[in-house]
């Protein structure tokens, strides 16, 4: 029953996460290669972001350089301005190793205090030495 169960929620959540199409961020050097960032749920593109429920971002890549630490940046660009957003720093398994894939995981809530707009997301993970180690934009639209 409980493999059963667990073969279940395997299949659900293939299905709610969805590989979304990203675009690079302008004049940002990066250490490494994104490959995919996965938006859940997100049934369709661009991924709604409703209010009050946690929406979980995870991205696969091969960083250039090591590093010990990480830090995430997250902005909204609203008006062609960045606001800063505050998230979680996210995780990752362990310090990252020049030419291993990794995956990132981060979860964003979505506070009911949000406006009701499209935006575009910008989103960062930074090295020890405050280097991108990736950057992405994705366009979202905040719901009720
Ligand atoms: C969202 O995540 C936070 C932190 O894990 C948790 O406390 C909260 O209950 C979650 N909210 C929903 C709506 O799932």
């Amino acid at each position: 029953m409980i493999k059963y169960l667990t073969i279940l929620v395997i299949a659900v959540s293939s299905i709610s996460a969805v590989s979304v199409k990203f675009s690079g961020c302008r004049s940002h050097g990066v250490h490494g290669t994104l490959t995919t960032v996965d938006v859940e749920p997100c049934p369709a593109e661009p991924c709604a972001l409703p209010h009050g429920k946690n929406i979980t971002l995870r991205a696969t890549f091969t960083p250039s350089v090591d590093s010990n630490t990480f830090k995430s940046s997250v902005h909204g660009i609203i008006l062609g301005l960045p606001v800063p957003y505050g998230v979680p720093h996210g995780s990752l398994s362990g310090p990252i190793v020049s030419g291993q894939e990794v995956t990132y995981t981060n979860t964003l809530y979505v506070s009911p205090a949000y406006p009701k707009i499209r935006l575009n997301v910008e989103w960062e993970v930074l090295d020890d030495h405050h280097r991108d180690l990736f950057c992405f934009i994705i366009p979202v639209h905040i719901t009720s």
